[in-house]
């Protein structure tokens, strides 16, 4: 009889056998297959965004962000500026708690330097319904290269816990056709 405790006498293992040697020398290569995946699709994936962060002071940022506000606004909703930038401009949008700074509106194959950052804190811009996330962090100005490709209105919506509203902290880009004429999705 045997327990638990008390180890059995003799040999009472068998080796391990072809099969099982096979399926470990199998689940070690693939561990090593998709560890080497990480670095590689890092490099070649091309999901990264090619954006150049330079720090910047959030009070000249926020002042940056009023005169581009100022200087191609064309409309209001609820409050908030709507900005029409020319094609090749430089874009501005900050996020404080709980808002963006404007309302893009945008033009289709157009390019734009776009420009990130936050008053207070951390905070996400992700672009829906397309899959694009980027922190949005004060002190810190992430200028991106963009060109909407698809005409149509998207959110901004704030994916980076930043307190009591930030489930409220949703924004809007509107892209119109060359010309002017908007889209709605909805
Ligand atoms: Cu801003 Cu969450």
């Amino acid at each position: 009889m045997h327990s638990g405790i008390v180890s059995p006498k003799g040999v009472w293992w068998t080796p391990a056998g072809k099969q099982e040697k096979l399926w470990v020398t199998i689940a070690f290569v693939w561990c090593m297959v998709l560890f080497a995946m990480m670095p590689f699709w890092h490099i070649k994936g091309g999901q990264n965004p090619a954006g150049v962060r330079t720090r910047v002071d959030p009070s000249a940022f926020s002042d940056r962000v009023d005169r581009f506000n100022q200087e191609f606004r064309v409309g209001e909703e609820k409050g908030f500026p709507v900005v029409a930038p020319p094609p090749g401009a430089d874009v501005y949008l900050m996020g404080s708690m709980w808002q963006w700074s404007s309302v893009l509106r945008l033009e289709k194959g157009a390019s734009y330097m776009l420009h990130l950052s936050s008053a207070d804190m951390n905070h996400g811009f992700s672009l829906y319904p397309v899959n694009l996330n980027l922190q949005v962090v004060p002190g810190y100005d992430y200028a991106l290269k963009i060109t909407p490709n698809q005409a149509g209105e998207f959110r901004v919506i704030c994916n980076e816990y930043c307190g009591a509203d930030h489930h409220n902290m949703v924004g809007r880009i509107v892209v119109v056709e060359p010309g002017g004429k908007e889209v709605s999705h909805e």
